[in-house]
């Protein structure tokens, strides 16, 4: 099988019911994206498949095939998801860490569809996105500082 991922095609052998997250991380070992839940309740897991956030852990592969995935590893200069790196560096959102590259790839998919949500947009948008850390007003403050850097391009 072939998955497009970052914009690169990787072909591997696996189980069609395979979740997408287990191609990711134990078959291509890109393992920036996190294992939690593994039932699509927590967000750890998201990627993007075609520009919407997705829970790879709930996704078998063969729902991904023939469609763009987007990874906390894909390195674009100049790109949103650089944006939204740098601003988590920025702010030292992480705590632990765990959660952030599923708060990441969520804040990503909810900018890409709405480039200026309002406080309660951004809230309701990355709700589903657990952290137990509670680093919540830092995630709100970095996306917050990206729509605002991206006013002023
Ligand atoms: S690990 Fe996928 S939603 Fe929790
Ligand atoms: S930073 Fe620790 S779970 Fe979110």
């Amino acid at each position: 099988m072939t998955l497009n991922i970052n914009n690169q095609d990787h072909t591997f052998e696996a189980d069609a019911n395979m979740p997408l997250l287990w191609v990711l991380r134990d078959l291509l070992e890109m393992t920036g994206t996190k294992y939690a839940c593994g039932i699509g309740q927590c967000g750890a897991c998201t990627v993007l498949v075609d520009g919407k956030a997705a829970r790879s852990c709930s996704i078998p592969i063969t729902s991904a095939l023939g469609k763009k995935i987007t990874t906390i590893e894909h390195s674009e200069p100049n790109s949103l998801l650089r944006s939204l790196k740098d601003a988590w560096v920025e702010n030292d959102t992480p705590q632990c860490g765990y959660c952030q590259s599923g708060q990441i790839m969520n804040a990503l998919a909810l900018l890409k569809q709405n480039p200026n949500p309002t406080e309660e947009e951004i809230e309701l948008g990355m709700r589903g996105n657990i952290c137990r850390c509670g680093t919540y007003p830092r995630i709100k403050k970095s996306i917050q500082l990206v729509i605002q850097k991206n006013k002023k391009l």
